[in-house]
This record gives structure tokens, C-alpha cells and sequence, in this order.
């Protein structure tokens, strides 16, 4: 089985996949992937990210299953099923803060989180998952994360986050 831990920037990926890779699970980060198999395209300045060549990338995903990829875009990948972690808009924008990015960068991604931009997208291409990580534990986070990967991600059906409200608060 190959699985994507997707989402919008800070919503916990990897911390919650280094928590994965302790209980056992082989995880695969996409950035460190990219970076080594030269996937990396041309460097948006506006945006501050990487345009990443998907062709490339899924050429060099590492054999071995089951296997978790990593990354905002791995759900973009043929994947067998996404969990897509979510995170409240305003937490999610501490969180980025916290991280060092600059206004504008935090802005984008909490509308992109708000309007569930990951999440149609996902829904779109796999079956799919959804975790809100804003109130719990990464450590409570990783295990529900586990739960649906040996099949009881009952109630974690990707559809049931909605945060498309929070943005009327900001206009
Ligand atoms: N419940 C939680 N689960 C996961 N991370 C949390 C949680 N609460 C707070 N955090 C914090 O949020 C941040 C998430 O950052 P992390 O790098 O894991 O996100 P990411 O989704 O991998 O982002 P990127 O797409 O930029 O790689 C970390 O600083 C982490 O400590
Ligand atoms: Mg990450």
C-alpha cells in the first residue's frame, strides 16, 4: 500500500511522520526526495517554493510497501489512499509565525487551509482521509493516523472538516 500524509503547510506532516516512524512505519519524505533525485524545477521567488517535476518524482519513489509519502504534494501521486491532516485557520497561521514565514506566505496557506484546497483535491484523485490536528496531541495525532491505516478510520471520511466560514470573519 502506498499512503499520502498531505496538507497545507504546518499542518503537522512531518512532525506527525517522524512519530510514524517510530512506531514502525516506513516513511518517505517528498522534499528530501526531490531534492536527491532532481526533481526540482525553477524556484518561484514570489511564492518561495520549488516547482517540483511529478514525473520525476514518481519515477524515484522507493519501492519497498507499504509506504508513507510525505508532503504537500503527495497526494498528487497514484497513491492507494491520502490522509489529509487539517488544521484550524488561525492555528494554523500561529503555527507558520512560529515557523519564520512572512506575512504573505501565511496568509495564502491559511485561506488555502480554510478553503479546503488539499482536501477537494485529494478527493478528486483517491480515496481519502481526514485528521484535524488542531486541539489534540501530535502524539493523539499519529495514532488516529495509524488507526485508519490498519482500517478503522471510521468518522475520518475526507468531507467532514469545513472552515470555509472562518474567511467571512476576514473581509
Ligand atoms: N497537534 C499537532 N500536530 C502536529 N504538529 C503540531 C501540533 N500542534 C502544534 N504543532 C506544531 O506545528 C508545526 C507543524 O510543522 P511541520 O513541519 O510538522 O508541518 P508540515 O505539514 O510538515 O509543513 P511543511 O509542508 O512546511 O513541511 C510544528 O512546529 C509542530 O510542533
Ligand atoms: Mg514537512
Amino acid at each position: 500500500m502506498l499512503v499520502a500524509l498531505t496538507g497545507t503547510p504546518g499542518t503537522g506532516k512531518s512532525t506527525i511522520a517522524a512519530l510514524l516512524e517510530e512506531k514502525g512505519f516506513r516513511v518517505c519524505e517528498l522534499e528530501e526526495l526531490a531534492r536527491r533525485c532532481g526533481a526540482l524545477r525553477s524556484y518561484d521567488l514570489v511564492r518561495e517554493s520549488w516547482e517540483v517535476d511529478l514525473e520525476v518524482l514518481e519515477r524515484s519513489i522507493p519501492k519497498e510497501r507499504p509506504l508513507i509519502l510525505v508532503g504537500h504534494v503527495s497526494h498528487l501521486l497514484p497513491v492507494d489512499i491520502s490522509i489529509v491532516l487539517r488544521c484550524h485557520p488561525e492555528a494554523l497561521g500561529e503555527r507558520l509565525v512560529a515557523k519564520g514565514w512572512d506575512a504573505a506566505k501565511v496568509r495564502e496557506n491559511m485561506e488555502a487551509e480554510a478553503l479546503g484546497v488539499v482536501t477537494h483535491e485529494t478527493m478528486e484523485k483517491t480515496r481519502a482521509f481526514e485528521v484535524d490536528t488542531t486541539s489534540a496531541s501530535a502524539e493523539e495525532n499519529a495514532r488516529v493516523v495509524s488507526d485508519i491505516l490498519s482500517g478503522r478510520g471510521g468518522g475520518h471520511e475526507a468531507g467532514t472538516v469545513d472552515w470555509s466560514e472562518v474567511i467571512l470573519g476576514w473581509y
